[in-house]
């Protein structure tokens, strides 16, 4: 990705035995520790050019911020017109009424089920297929993102078009990755999901009604995974988990928490591949969200993974 990105950074610890991003991808030096690690900050070069962006070291670059209070469950997806507000009580109320509480409490096998089976909104009548997740159930990254697109629909798997691409990219040079099979130790692995797991018609936006009627799977998936750091990428993934409807720009550069769980704001790649520019603040976020991952790592037991 750094590549692709155009920005110099201090790079993810290598796990043994994992190749260095960078050289999977541009052929150039191996990494370095990261930032904040004992003994570790060093510079990486990814082969990029003298004139690209350099992101400094955490250190350096960012002054610890206030965590984010996200608003409470079932307050509704955002304040803006263009979202519905929850009655919290009743219920039928999608977010914290007896279906949902059904779904919090389904394993990874009756969940997958029931998403396949789910007529909650009117995307059932249009969707080739569910798409529910991917990625290994123990990973210690969570990705969100907004809705399948057209190939996501027909592979049912999330992140698979263009933007799926630039998003691998983006996890490689992290040495993070979608896969399950292989021997990629916990902090390697993320899964992958979406707000939306049918495919709006024709890739318009996620409507309020959609949102939430879908919103009680990403909330299981996300305490299935109990992941140490959620990236949400793109304004549904953040309306959805925050409950705000801030620009991405305004919520991107700190730390917030989703129940708990730290989560990082960046732009969504597909609107990277449109706005070329900031693909460089978006590798500064993956290189925040790595400094939490680290540092959730660090607290763990030793060889707890
Ligand atoms: N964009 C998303 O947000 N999710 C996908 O799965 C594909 C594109």
């Amino acid at each position: 990705m750094l590549a692709e990105f155009g920005v110099r950074c201090w790079a993810s610890p290598a796990a043994p035995g994992v190749a260095p991003a960078a050289e999977a991808l541009a052929g150039v030096a191996p990494a370095s520790r990261a930032p904040g690690a004992p003994g570790a900050v060093a510079r990486q070069t990814h082969g990029a050019p003298a004139s690209e962006v350099v992101a400094p070291p955490a250190a350096a670059r960012r002054t610890p911020l206030p965590r984010v209070t996200p608003a409470p469950r079932g307050a509704g997806i955002g304040a803006d017109a263009t979202t519905v507000p929850v009655a919290a009580s009743r219920a039928d109320d999608p977010v914290s009424g007896e279906r949902a509480r059904r779904i919090a409490s389904l394993d990874w096998t009756a969940l997958r089920a029931e998403v396949e089976a789910c007529t909650a909104c009117g995307l059932c009548r249009t969707r080739r297929q569910t798409v529910f997740g991917v990625g290994h159930p123990e990973a210690r990254w969570m990705v969100v993102g907004e809705a399948p697109g057209e190939q996501e629909d027909r592979q049912g798997e999330p992140f698979v078009g263009a933007a799926g691409q630039l998003l691998d990219a983006m996890l490689r040079a992290l040495r993070l990755t979608r896969a399950t099979d292989g021997d990629a130790p916990p902090a390697q692995r993320v899964y992958i999901a979406n707000t939306l797991k049918c495919r709006p018609p024709g890739n318009r936006n996620p409507a309020p009604d959609e949102l939430l009627r879908c919103e009680p799977f990403l909330q299981r998936q996300i305490d299935l995974v109990r992941p140490d750091i959620i990236l949400a990428m793109g304004r549904f993934a953040v309306q959805a988990l925050l409950r705000s409807s801030e620009p991405i720009g305004r919520l991107r550069g700190r730390v917030h928490a989703y129940q708990g769980v730290p989560l990082v704001v960046t732009y969504h790649p597909a609107y990277l591949l449109r706005n070329l520019p900031d693909k460089a603040k978006a590798w500064d976020d993956l290189c925040l969200a790595a400094e939490v991952a680290e540092a959730a790592a660090a607290g763990r037991a030793p060889g707890a993974g």
